[in-house]
């Protein structure tokens, strides 16, 4: 990337904002965390209420607050008594497009595996053991309220470009449509939603497959689609067209050839499989796919990967690259044959 600034102020101003922004996650991860935003919900209230509301210490809230309204997320319509601004109502559990979640998620689910980024670029090796003592997916078995986060997470995400990705790929010659790793289910739904004549199943595990059950009975697709908990490094369900979505990203090569092989297994002869993930250009660097790609790493070994090298891993797994297909959201199609 080309220099962007050579004005020390700014470049000064924008190191500082690196150097210092753990303090702004922190903040925002603790007011979520307390539900300060919910308490506000009715109106302003004093920080001693508020201390009293969430079990804090009220003088040291008071200084979290005023850090926080610096932030942009509160305002003191009258000294002491604090109100939520129009940025502070997205910390709502119940604002819609809200981050409450996320706020969470970020640092109690990603920051422990950054704390670990210097041993992660030292040895190449990802950092969720050391920071869980187990691997990331495991660590989430482990803690269902960290896995509902996560998953909640993946869905939103999933969510902005479900729609796009069932209409960008025709699906109507597939009788079963498996999606492996498919979380609770969003892109499965929009597939069977505008693919009348398939059926579904969902694949993941045990924990978050539950999920995926619950949704499908909400929307009334249960009679059309299997919810199935398992193993993708063990063994995972035939079909005529098998998806992993977001899911090959999260593994280093060897464990990433494991699961498509897996999945040669069970596509039909005539089937497709369909990975639907980010497609790395390196001509064109995206600064939120550098970072993920270290996330990946820094996670569970993942990494982003350019067509080139999702060819090679299709290949080694007895798969042929057969079109790369354009879903106008972030994440592309790459659809393979069996060979
Ligand atoms: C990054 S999420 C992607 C979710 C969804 N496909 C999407 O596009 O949003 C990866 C998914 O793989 C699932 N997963 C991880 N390890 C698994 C395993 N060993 N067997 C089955 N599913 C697994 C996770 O539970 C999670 O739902």
């Amino acid at each position: 990337m080309a220099d962007t600034t050579s004005n020390p102020q700014e470049i000064l101003s924008a190191l500082n904002d690196m150097a210092t922004g753990f303090m702004k996650s922190q903040a925002l991860y603790l007011a979520a965390k307390l539900g300060i935003a919910d308490h506000l919900s009715a109106g302003p209230q004093s920080s001693d209420a508020l201390a009293e509301a969430v079990g804090a210490n009220p003088g040291a809230l008071y200084r979290l607050l005023r850090f926080l309204e610096y932030l942009g997320l509160f305002y003191e319509p009258e000294p002491g008594k604090f109100a939520l601004t129009a940025m502070g109502e997205y910390l709502r559990s119940d604002a819609p497009g809200g981050i409450r979640n996320e706020a969470i998620f970020n640092m109690e689910l990603i920051w422990p595996g950054w704390g670990e980024l210097a041993y992660t670029v030292t040895t190449g090796r990802s950092a969720d053991q050391r920071a869980f003592g187990a691997s990331f997916f495991e660590h989430l078995q482990q803690h269902p309220h960290l896995a509902a986060l996560f998953n909640d997470s993946m869905t939103r995400f999933i969510a902005s470009m479900a729609p796009a990705v069932a209409a960008a790929y025709d699906f109507r010659p597939f009788r079963t449509i498996v999606d492996i790793g498919g979380g609770h289910g969003t892109l499965m739904a929009a597939i069977l939603q505008a693919n009348p004549q398939a059926r579904g199943v969902i694949f993941d595990l045990p924990i978050t497959v539950e999920g995926a059950q619950k949704y499908m009975v909400e929307l009334g697709l249960s009679e059309r689609c299997a919810c199935l908990g398992g193993d993708f490094f063990k063994e995972v369900p035939p079909g005529d067209a098998i998806i992993l979505s977001a899911v090959i990203s999260d593994w280093d090569d060897e464990k990433s050839v494991h699961i498509l092989a897996n999945c040669r297994r069970a596509v039909a002869p005539e089937g497709r499989l369909l990975l639907i993930e980010r497609r790395l250009i390196p001509e064109e660097p995206a600064p939120a796919t550098a970072f993920l790609d270290l996330q990946m790493l820094l996670l569970g070994g993942g990494a982003g990967r350019t067509a080139g090298e999702y060819r090679r891993l299709l290949t080694e797994a007895g798969f042929e690259l057969a079109r790369i297909i354009s879903t106008g959201t972030q994440r592309s199609i790459f659809e393979a044959r069996p060979v």
